[in-house]
């Protein structure tokens, strides 16, 4: 995983991301894997609550199309967790928070999560999104968060092959432990981050998925 960021243009939307990740082929997760970010363009100095994201992972085929997540926090525990699957056409995702190694806990605070497009293949699942009140988080009075104007964030990545079961609602799903790689790392922001172009970028997220 790079720590320094490459400069990442989706070619779907033309948003521009710092991103880290696994190539395919790479030894700890089947298929690559790739998180990007894109923050307000006054992030680097001001600490933002919300970003633009970009996934993208992996699946096995099309039965074991599987899931993948983020821990905006950098561990499983006590970080707000964003988990995204593939059903049919759709990218589904669901803020998770998790006190222990076990299924974490539907996340009881207002994060929002709006997409701008998704896509889905045999052999990989990719969503861009526009994630609200996802850097500062409270579950029940644990408090946590990120500071974009630090211009370094600590992440955690994690992917699995099996489908969740109850894929079609969010907050009824069922997970196995994940099984195809899982880890922490340092995320430099760099200026790419911190477009302006941020705010057009960000009133294209009008789909949300329930
Ligand atoms: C690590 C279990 C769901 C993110 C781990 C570890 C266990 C575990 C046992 C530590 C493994 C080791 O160190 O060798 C589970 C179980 C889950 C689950 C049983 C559900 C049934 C999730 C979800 C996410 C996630 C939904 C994020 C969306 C992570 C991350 C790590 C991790 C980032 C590596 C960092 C760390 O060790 O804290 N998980 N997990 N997990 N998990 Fe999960």
């Amino acid at each position: 995983q790079n720590n320094v960021p490459n400069t990442f243009t989706d070619p779907d939307t033309g948003i521009i991301f710092n991103s880290w990740g696994i190539a395919k082929g790479g030894s700890q997760t089947q298929g690559g894997f790739t998180f990007g970010m894109a923050i307000p363009p006054d992030g680097l100095t001001t600490d933002a609550n919300e970003f633009i994201g970009y996934l993208q992972c992996s699946s096995k085929d099309l039965v074991n199309t599987g899931w993948c997540g983020v821990s905006l926090g950098g561990p499983m525990t006590n970080s707000l967790l964003l988990t995204a699957w593939p059903n049919k056409d759709t990218v589904y995702t669901s803020f998770r928070y998790a006190t222990g190694y076990s299924m974490p806990d539907v996340y009881s605070g207002d994060a929002k999560l709006t997409q701008i497009s998704s896509k889905i293949n045999a052999t990989h699942f990719s969503l861009t999104f526009r994630c609200q009140n996802c850097l500062q988080w409270n579950q029940g009075g644990q408090t946590g968060g990120q500071s974009t104007s630090a211009g370094f964030m600590v992440l955690g990545w994690v992917q699995a092959f099996p489908s969740p079961g109850n894929p079609t609602c969010p907050a009824q799903i069922t997970l196995e432990q994940h099984d195809n790689g899982m880890g922490i790392w340092g995320a430099v922001l760099d200026s790419n981050a911190a477009n302006p172009a941020y705010t057009t970028w960000a009133a294209q997220a009008t789909k949300t998925v329930a």
